[in-house]
């Protein structure tokens, strides 16, 4: 029907006649001439319709926003001054000759260059929302990314192959979404959290060099960066080390950078230890576009008269301090913002001491509601060992280890960017690597896998495994960009005897691993390869390149927070007939039945 996307009509194409198809962006009434911005994919293009054809300029009056049209006119050159250049088709206009309105549109729910919608009334107006410029080209810069990842991928080799989506429960340590079973009463399939078991089955298989770009579903909390169902670029080696696979895995990292954003990054990326990372940034990933770093003086502070910090310090906590060059200028309203902020993270309090002079340290050079209750020396071990200078602000936690550095490190960021402590770069991948096997889990007081229980402990820690969990490194790793994880991954176990020994490790007896990963445990006697591999999350490394704020800014059809969809409205409720094909009666109806029976 058409010769040319509207947003590639240029000055190139001067004087020719050129069939447009799309949809109606603005129309203006100039008094006697007729304006028409016409929108498809590709962009925008200015369209003119003067009264000298009668038939046409009618038409033109009856359109109205959102109005798909088809028209046909001479591409010139816009008078000069009225140039666009922040369209490609800016230099130039469309005379019409002919138009036909291909089909109405009622009034749209909302203008598509209103910048201060609700995304409440984005998501349940899903389609005119994605007519938006802005989700055009996210959507469009998600196809590219991941046409890159692929074609790096078939380029050394790895190939695609598809595994299912009804399937058994995996531990990636979320909650599964599960779906009956009509057939057999009672029983559910988990839909998969990651394709994590079925890569390593492939490995055993034989096929070396396994990758997908699939669909993982996770029901967990929902935060800017997570949805329930996300996608993931998942990759599975055999054969390869740790140092190996993550060669790979940054070279293709860097290809897609540069493939769909021109962008180049370091190479190699810079690699830091879990260790390292939690203790100057507090996370596992820090955000190394912000130069701020918190300092440990837990040793420093456990014989001063003031309890908030002794007592963390000398009960097995962590007590951080996090230097503002120049800080002194914070205002006390900001401190008490900041203060509120860490709260958010469970911190019961900021501590801070204002460096005025950092020759003396006591109550002369610094200012503090703390300083009297620490003694000279722990305060000289802070300003030293912080570097602190006279005009600097520390800020302090105190607390179990995971609340201060949950507190200090996202403070880190948030007054890094807010206050201009950044480093200028743009994109700051770094590898951490050497993360613990296990965590401990306070609820259910036993330990659980960091990454997950087919992860590799390393080999000079296997002894630990039984010692001492909590020291015992895994073989795993974790990209981390601009403070986003965008991927993570392991070395895994590829001998039965190694699984089994982490299975007890993590308490899962020998009988319960039997049911759970029969199959996995079996398919490793049967000469599996050294094999691991990683999966990148697709979604957060294209919010990452859009800028976008959320994830759900570049999923054609995300849910909400509240896991919803609001598009089509699911989840919805389903009609007793398919209920009981399913072998389902639903409690709260039951209830419900109860009270009306007892009525
Ligand atoms: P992991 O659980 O670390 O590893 O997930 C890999 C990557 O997927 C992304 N991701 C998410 N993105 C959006 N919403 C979510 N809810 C979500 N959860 C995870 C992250 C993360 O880095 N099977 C292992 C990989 C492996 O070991 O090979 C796995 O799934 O970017
Ligand atoms: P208080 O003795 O409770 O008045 O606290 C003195 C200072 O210590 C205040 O600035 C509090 O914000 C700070 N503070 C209290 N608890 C903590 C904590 N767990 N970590 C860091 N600072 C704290």
């Amino acid at each position: 029907m058409r010769t040319h996307y509207c947003g590639q009509v240029t000055a190139a194409d001067l004087d020719q006649t050129v069939t447009l198809c799309g949809w109606v962006h603005r129309r203006r009434d100039h008094g006697g001439v007729i304006f028409i911005d016409l929108r498809d994919r590709e962009g925008l293009v200015q369209v003119v319709c003067d009264p000298d054809r009668a038939e046409t300029f009618h038409t033109a009056e009856s359109i109205r926003n959102e109005f798909v049209i088809e028209l046909t006119g001479k591409v010139r050159r816009r008078p000069a001054g009225t140039e666009n250049a922040n369209l490609v088709s800016g230099e130039i206009e469309v005379l019409c000759h002919t138009i036909a309105v291909l089909n109405a549109s009622v009034t749209p729910p909302f203008q598509l260059d209103d910048d201060n919608l609700s995304e409440n009334v984005r998501l349940a107006h899903r389609v005119i929302d994605l007519r938006r410029p802005q989700m055009q080209k996210n959507l469009m810069l998600r196809y590219k990314v991941a046409m890159a990842f692929r074609r790096f991928l078939d380029g050394q080799g790895f190939i695609d192959v598809e595994t299912p989506m009804l399937t058994k429960s995996t531990p990636e340590g979320a909650r599964d979404y599960l779906v009956p079973s009509r057939v057999h009463p009672g029983q559910f399939f988990a839909l998969p959290q990651s394709p994590q078991l079925f890569k390593q089955l492939l490995m055993v298989a034989g096929f070396d060099r396994y990758y997908q770009i699939t669909k993982c579903f996770r029901d967990e909390d929902l935060r800017a960066d997570r949805q329930p169902e996300f996608t993931q670029v998942d990759i599975e080696t055999s054969f390869l080390d740790e140092t190996e696979i993550t060669a790979i895995m940054e070279d293709m990292i860097r290809y897609v950078f540069r493939e769909a954003l021109a962008v180049e990054l370091p190479d190699p990326f810079p690699r830091m230890t879990h260790a390292e990372a939690m203790r100057r940034y507090g996370s596992d990933k820090p955000d190394l576009r912000v130069t701020l770093e918190l300092t440990d003086v837990t040793d420093a502070v456990q014989d001063v008269a003031f309890k908030v910090f002794s007592g963390p310090a000398t009960s097995g906590g962590r007590v951080a301090a996090l230097r503002v060059p120049g800080g002194a200028t914070l205002t006390r309203g900001e401190i008490d913002e900041y203060t509120k902020f860490v709260g958010i993270y469970g911190a019961r309090g900021l501590a801070y001491i204002k460096v005025n002079d950092v020759t003396k340290p006591n109550d002369e050079g610094l200012q503090s509601p703390i300083v009297k209750n620490l003694h000279e020396e722990a305060l000289r071990t802070i300003l030293e060992r912080t570097g602190a200078e006279s005009g600097d602000l520390i800020f302090f936690g105190a607390d179990k280890t995971k609340v201060v550095n949950d507190a200090l490190g996202a403070l880190r960021t948030k007054l890094g960017h807010e206050k201009g402590y950044v480093s200028g770069a743009a994109w700051t991948p770094v590898w951490v690597v050497d993360f613990p096997m296990f965590e401990y889990d306070e609820e259910s007081k036993r330990w659980v896998a960091c990454h997950h229980p087919f992860t590799a402990p390393k080999d000079e820690h296997v002894e630990l495994l039984e010692s001492a969990p909590g020291e015992c490194l895994a073989k795993a790793y974790d990209l981390a960009l601009n403070g986003w994880e965008i991927g993570g991954g392991s070395v895994r176990i590829h001998r039965a005897d190694m699984q089994s020994k982490v299975f007890r490790a993590l308490n899962i007896g020998d009988e319960e691993a039997q049911i759970k990963f029969g199959f996995l445990l079996d398919a490793l006697r049967y000469g599996a390869p050294p094999h691991g591999g990683l999966a990148f999350g697709l979604d957060r490394v294209v919010t990452l390149m859009t800028g976008a704020e959320s994830i759900r800014d570049v999923i054609a059809f995300p849910k909400t927070q509240r896991a919803q969809c609001l598009l089509t409205d699911a989840p919805g409720e389903v009609d007793d007939k398919q209920l009981r094909e399913l072998h389902i009666r639903l409690r709260q109806k039951i209830e419900t039945q109860v009270e009306v029976a007892k009525a």
